[in-house]
């Protein structure tokens, strides 16, 4: 195989890019996205691959969830907090229910840049760029907006920075606290058929946690109990930016990307010898890579020996993403011939990119019966092949939105108009995600059975 270097990718051909209009301008500000301090540090990114690798091994499960797309008119301190608290929800009711620990990835503090299936789109007659995301280009439809605009990365790698800051601080700073475990129950979801049990859930580990301070242990006693890792995660699309923030460990001399802790590759950027694969199998990070309805066994295995050519626990994850009733026949192939080769992988359900419909009253929206279906069929598949489905990933927000249908509020059609906020894809709101985190830990409760 060719040397890589951290611009080596720039040799190879590559889907999904903007076309920045002033050459100049995207270099000076490449030039001073490379002089700014890393968001994570390498030795974070080791630890999360060493937890991942408990969960190739069964031990752990693997909980990966945020925006579509981040945006920066939602830029807010009170959702980054509600996102935080919907996914320590949902990882108390897994660990608690489910009987594993969880590994808690957002995607989150960079999650800006989106693939889309065309370059182009037209209104009324009028042909502009797609949106790209925030990092590339504005949502409005009018030229101005559409055109890639490099400033946007220095403005999205300063809400990174800010929204991996007040993270950090959730994390360790007292709001992951066990104790805090009714706090996390979002208001707006209180009058749920989910919710109240998850009040019960809460209370039984309040009781729990009070025999324990009788017993001696308490949160000044056993950081454990206070303290949470909280890792974030981004797709790994718009090359220039991740390139920047590719920097060598000065404990290791190996090379890292920086702008998160764990990076995957999109189902449309997953060319063997495309891009995106060359710049990430040169860095160290955990890396994800997506594998919808088209993923071959051989491409897989391909991506694995070219991603991960020692094998490495805790180093690749597979997001399977076929859409409710093609797990069934897409995924066992693959399985398999990963366990013939003897592959070390997390295998994680995405439920949300295979199952998006369009609905009469003309939204982009998911049905959550769908979405629960997709869940369940991966793990039966994983049952009957005696492997470990160790992982989902989900677009999810702590807000009260309305984005997809179905679910214990029973979302409808005609309720989608009424907060429909996402700037991509539609989101599980915090008590649609509560009910499917309720079904992942009776699924993990009965594995271990
Ligand atoms: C996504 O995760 O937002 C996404 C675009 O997924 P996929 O690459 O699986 O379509
Ligand atoms: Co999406």
């Amino acid at each position: 195989m060719s040397i890589w270097s951290p611009t080596s990718w720039r040799e190879k051909p590559i889907l999904q890019q903007p076309t920045y209009p002033n050459k100049d301008e995207l270099n000076r500000v490449l030039q001073e996205l490379k002089n700014y301090p890393p968001l994570v540090f390498a030795g974070e990114a080791q630890r999360l691959k060493s937890q991942l690798a408990d969960v190739v091994e069964g031990k752990a499960f693997l909980l990966q969830g945020g925006d579509c797309a981040e945006s920066f008119s939602e830029f807010h301190a009170d959702y980054i907090r509600d996102t935080f608290k919907a996914l320590m929800q949902m990882a108390v009711v897994m660990t608690y229910a489910g009987g594993v620990p969880v590994v808690k990835v957002g995607r989150l503090a960079g999650q800006f840049a989106k693939p889309r299936s065309s370059d182009t789109e037209t209104f009324d007659g009028v042909t502009l760029n797609s949106y790209r995301g925030d990092i590339i280009n504005g949502v409005d439809f009018t030229t101005e907006a559409r055109t890639p605009n490099p400033e946007r990365m220095i403005k999205a790698y300063n809400q990174a920075a800010a929204t991996q800051n007040l993270l950090r601080a959730f994390a360790t700073g007292g709001m992951a606290d066990l104790h805090q475990v009714h706090k996390w129950n979002l208001d707006f979801a209180h009058k749920s058929e989910v919710s109240a049990k998850y009040e019960k859930l809460a209370e039984e580990i309040e009781n729990s946690l009070n025999f324990m301070q009788a017993c001696g242990i308490t949160s000044k006693t056993h950081r454990n109990l206070k303290e949470t890792d909280f890792y974030t995660s981004h797709e790994a699309l718009l090359l220039p930016y991740e390139e920047a923030f590719t920097r060598k460990d000065s404990i290791t001399g190996d090379w890292y990307d920086t702008s998160a802790h764990m990076l995957w590759i999109g189902d449309r950027t997953r060319q063997l010898d495309g891009a995106h694969v060359e710049y990430l199998r040169g860095v160290e990070n955990p890396i994800g890579v997506k594998a919808g309805p088209t993923m071959n066994p051989e491409d897989l295995v391909k991506l694995c020996q070219t991603l991960n050519p020692n094998n490495e626990a805790g180093r690749m994850n597979i997001i399977v993403r076929m859409g409710a009733n093609k797990v069934g026949e897409g995924m066992p192939k693959l399985i398999r011939a990963i366990e013939k080769e003897g592959m070390k992988v997390v295998w994680s359900c995405d439920p949300m990119h295979g199952n998006t419909i369009k609905s009469s009253t003309n939204f982009k929206t998911r049905p959550v019966d769908s979405i629960l279906t997709e869940m369940k069929q991966f793990f039966q598949v994983h049952k009957s092949e005696g492997t470990y489905g160790g992982g989902v990933h989900l677009e999810m927000t702590g807000k009260n939105v309305t984005e997809c249908i179905g679910g214990s509020f029973n979302v409808t059609e005609e309720d989608l108009s009424s907060r429909y906020h996402t700037h991509c894809d539609p989101r599980l709101n915090a008590d649609q995600s509560l009910e499917l985190a309720f079904l992942i830990a009776d699924t993990l409760k009965e594995a271990k059975r």
